[in-house]
């Protein structure tokens, strides 16, 4: 997407705080926010107000609020070119977000993947209210910042076509308000594997042990989780839809999302050599990504004043053009403006 009048196109995305960032959220968001820092005019933020759709310990969102803002910088943003914020600083995206909860149909929430699989854990009783409506807070996020391209994993797909729908929706209903956002997925790693089960996506939220590799993993067990991986019984290392395959595929797949090679390249390397082998290629490519991210992030923790400095910015840039928006779709939804 190229500049319109000298104005990059905008960015924005999210991470919940709600657990450890795993080299899932690395490989499907975070290396892409990088990537596209210097061509976008980019907004990043701390989801936490999407983190409370399931309970959360406040000692501990407070702390993994602030872990994760950190992890963005570590990871390669810098906040002098992106914006970075945490969510709950700018009240327009609650406002914003109960507007549109207001005109989001039940039938399209309850047709969200992302919801069934998540209630299916738990009691009907249990579930809050916050969970099915997750999604009008996501599109609230997006569109008050006018969003262009949304980089994420492809888990968030089918919620970025609910923004799309919700936003044409308001849109036909009150005038043209909102920017129709597309979704921006990586071209590998979109979809990163547990490495204990590689038939389900690799989850922050997931407590077996060998599941993920967590960005905040000591070298040592990052290298054990990967050695322990689950794979198969064949010996061709190929890259396979195959489910029996999954676990091989998800190693290249990593693999891949870190070397940026050719999947035909990747094939040729890997050609004459066994599972070991691979495990510890990738074992090797990921220690070397955790490393240095690892250690800007020790550094910026323990700079005092640094990260709240970042945030602070972040939340006066943010809250600027998120208010302005609120402001117009307050106006055409026809609040009364207060005198
Ligand atoms: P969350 O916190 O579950 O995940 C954050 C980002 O990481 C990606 N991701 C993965 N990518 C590849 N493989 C995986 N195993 C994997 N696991 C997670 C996700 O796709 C996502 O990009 N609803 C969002 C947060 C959100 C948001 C937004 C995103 C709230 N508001 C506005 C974009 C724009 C979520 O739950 O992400």
């Amino acid at each position: 997407m190229a500049a319109v009048n000298g104005k990059k196109p905008r960015v924005l995305s999210g991470i919940q705080p709600s657990g450890n960032l795993t080299i899932g959220n690395y490989l499907g968001a975070l290396k892409q926010w990088v990537e596209v820092q210097h061509d976008y005019d980019c907004f990043y933020c701390v989801v936490d107000l999407h983190a409370i759709t399931t309970a959360q310990d406040p000692a501990d969102l407070r702390q993994k609020t602030r872990e994760s803002a950190a992890m963005y910088i570590a990871a390669g943003l810098d906040p002098e070119i992106s914006t970075i914020f945490v969510q709950s600083h700018v009240p327009a995206h609650s406002e914003l977000a109960w507007m549109l909860t207001c005109m989001a149909p039940l039938g399209w929430l309850h047709r969200m993947t992302q919801f069934k699989d998540k209630s299916a854990k738990q009691t009907q009783e249990s579930i809050g209210a916050g969970l099915l409506n997750y999604p009008s807070l996501m599109a609230a996020d997006i569109l008050l910042y006018h969003a262009d391209l949304v980089p994420v994993g492809d888990d968030q797909n089918q919620h970025l076509e609910f923004t799309r729908d919700l936003a044409q929706r308001f849109n036909h209903l009150y005038g043209e308000t909102f920017t129709l956002p597309s979704v921006m997925n990586p071209q590998a790693g979109a979809r990163v594997m547990g490495l204990d089960n590689p038939t389900a996506k690799m989850s922050k939220s997931e407590a077996a042990e060998n599941h993920a590799v967590f960005l905040l993993d000591s070298l040592p067990a990052a290298r054990k989780k990967i050695m322990r991986a689950v794979t198969d019984s064949h010996r061709e290392i190929r890259f396979s839809k195959e489910r029996e395959r999954a676990g091989v595929n998800n190693l290249l797949t990593i693999y891949q999302a870190i070397t940026n090679e050719s999947s035909d390249a990747i094939e040729a390397d890997f050609a004459d050599m066994g599972y070991g082998n691979l495990k510890r290629a990738v074992a090797d490519c990921v220690a070397s990504t955790l490393e240095p991210l690892q250690a800007r992030y020790y550094e910026l923790m323990t700079e005092a004043g640094y990260l709240d400095s970042v945030l602070k910015l972040g939340r006066e840039k943010a809250g600027a053009i998120a208010e302005a928006t609120l402001k117009l779709a307050q106006e055409r939804m026809g609040f009364l403006a207060p005198s």
